[in-house]
């Protein structure tokens, strides 16, 4: 068994306690499990096995470097959304040719870097863009490899904040203005066009929606390539949703491939997949400890817990869901209560109205599925230094980023 299960009283990260890693690390902290985000990146990227394909695993779902270069190490490609994610892909080993840039917004300065290391694809998000693209390029001596982001105008069906791909979110350009766009790029000697890209939104948990933007770039390919553009690839984003609850339904890779590669196929072009939390969101958890306890007139409690927005901002940015559990269950009355942080917002609730085992100060409680979206989305409101984390690889717990201090915050004071 990889991940986080229960071994005896205890739950174990593959199979270390708990425990163990607060008793070495502290708390709060982040921690992986090494083999689970080894079988979640085969699993995913055999569901694909039958086309050409390529797994751009985004960065931006889990940026430390240690996590980054463990899925360079399965056999990954990259897809980095800013400057920052682009030198942690280069810095974990990345090649720019197995480096694709996305984002809205970019920088004059980091397309300038983009341009000149020669990525496999930047994803260009507006006209403007791509006139920036390519005089940058023509200035570089070079010609910049560039795929168009496509706006399909599809519901995603997930939460409205983590929703890109209807007309009225920022992300893409339309299916009318890609077609004059690309007629145009290709005539540009600066600009090759290798692809086509969408990406409609994240936690998305069935394949339809994800289906239904695929089949808009498809189509639009095919009507390109009719008219002697040549194409590479279709990059069809990240998305996949995963079990934040028990039970609930999603899925799977191998359903998502059945529904996507019929679309695919047919166009003869290498498939890119930029998946984030499907891959690392599972095998990760954080581990947090209980600091005060306090009841109610109504009788439910308050565990107030060493780690807050600070360190999972997504209970209190989407109302998100995620499994509280204490590492040890004692025997007993079980209480209802809410699991709170230390963060002066109301809004610092890591879970509401959970039945819990009773709990004491002191002992330790792992918030589940924080792998992706966790640590890369912490802050230092409030002075809060951010958490340890630490990766178990072979069975050994190793920390991949050291606790913050609150001198390290301070030191960019003057
Ligand atoms: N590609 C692009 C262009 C993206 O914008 C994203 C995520 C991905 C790939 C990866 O998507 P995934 O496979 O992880 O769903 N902070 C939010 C999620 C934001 C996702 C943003 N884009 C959350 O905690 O739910």
């Amino acid at each position: 068994m990889t991940g986080f299960f229960r071994r005896h009283t205890e739950w174990t990260c593959d199979g270390t306690p708990l425990s163990v890693v607060a008793h070495t690390f502290g708390t709060p902290t982040h921690i992986y499990s090494g083999a689970h985000l080894t079988e979640r990146y085969r699993a995913y990227d055999a569901a694909f096995r039958d086309v050409a394909h390529r797994v751009h695993y985004a960065i931006k779902a889990n940026a430390t470097l240690g996590i980054v270069r463990h899925m360079r190490q399965l056999g990954a490609a990259a897809d980095a959304n800013s400057g920052g994610e682009l030198e942690v892909a280069l810095r974990a080993g990345f090649l720019p040719s197995e480096i694709v840039f996305t984002g809205v917004g970019k920088t004059h300065a980091e397309l300038e870097r983009a341009v000149g290391l020669g990525l496999a694809a930047i994803n260009a998000e507006s006209l403007g863009e791509v006139d920036r693209i390519s005089a940058i390029a023509q200035a570089q001596g070079r010609q910049a490899h560039v795929a168009l982001r496509i706006n399909p105008d599809v519901d995603a069906g997930s939460h409205p904040h983590i929703s890109t791909g209807s007309r009225i979110t920022k992300f893409g350009v339309s299916l009318d203005e890609a077609r004059h766009m690309v007629k145009t790029m290709a005539s540009k000697p600066s600009l090759k066009v290798v692809g086509l890209h969408v990406h409609i939104g994240s936690q998305i948990t069935s394949a339809a929606p994800l289906a239904k933007g695929a089949a808009v770039v498809a189509d639009l390919a095919r009507e390109l390539m009719a008219h002697g553009i040549p194409l590479e690839h279709l990059d069809v984003g990240g998305g996949l949703g995963i079990e934040y609850q028990d039970h609930q339904a999603v899925v799977s890779p191998d359903d998502y491939a059945a529904a996507l590669l019929p679309i695919v196929r047919s166009t003869g072009l290498t498939l890119l997949l930029e998946p984030g939390r499907w891959l690392v969101g599972p095998g990760g958890a954080l581990l947090t400890q209980v600091v005060d306890l306090k009841r109610r007139p109504d009788g439910k409690w308050f565990v107030i817990v060493d780690a807050g927005m600070t360190d999972l901002m997504r209970p209190a940015l989407y109302g998100a869901f995620h499994r509280i559990e204490p590492v040890t269950s004692r025997d007993g009355e079980p209480i209802l209560a809410d699991i709170v942080g230390p963060v002066c917002e109301t809004t610092d609730t890591l879970g509401s109205a959970r039945m819990l085992p009773p709990v004491e100060v002191g002992d330790l409680m792992v918030v589940r599925d924080t792998g992706a979206y966790g640590a890369v989305m912490a802050s230092n409101y409030n002075r809060r230094p951010m958490a340890a984390e630490v990766l178990i690889e072979n069975g050994a717990p190793r920390l991949i980023r050291r606790r913050q201090t609150v001198d390290d915050i301070l030191q960019w004071d003057l």
